[in-house]
């Protein structure tokens, strides 16, 4: 099954600018997380059908620090602190790939920074 995507600047955004200040992102930007703990990008996402799809997250982190990130569903952590290493630079762009439970109907997926260093910069998701 194709995965659909979701640009995070089209994202709820909280703690986070929508720019453009670097290369190599999709549509007209990608989200930078405020750089906090607790910093997310909430994606709402429909048609779906229940059970467990991949997630996959294109980021870009140009510090030589990780800049881990939960995964809730709907309220739930699914994935605790996954790992988002650096790229090189910030106009370099890798994907995550994690595996997450779905319903049938609109499901609010949210990535949330770990630590002080906020998330990395968000691009976009498929899922
Ligand atoms: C730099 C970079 C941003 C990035 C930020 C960070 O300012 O230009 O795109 O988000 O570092 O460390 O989070
Ligand atoms: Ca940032």
């Amino acid at each position: 099954l194709a995965a659909t995507d979701y640009q995070a600047e089209d994202a709820t955004i909280v703690q986070g600018t929508v720019a453009a200040n670097h290369t190599g992102y999709t549509g007209t930007g990608f989200v930078d997380y405020t750089n906090v703990k607790g910093s997310y990008v909430e994606f709402t996402v429909s048609g779906a059908s229940a059970g467990t799809a991949s997630l996959t997250l294109r980021y870009a982190n140009g510090t030589s620090t990780d800049r881990p990130m939960d995964i809730s569903v709907n309220g739930t952590v699914v994935s605790p602190a996954v790992s988002f290493p650096a790229t090189t630079d910030w106009n370099t762009w890798a994907t995550k790939t994690v595996t997450i439970p779905l319903t049938a109907g609109t499901d609010k997926i949210r990535a949330t920074a770990t630590t002080a260093g906020g998330g990395p910069n968000l691009d976009r998701v498929g899922v």
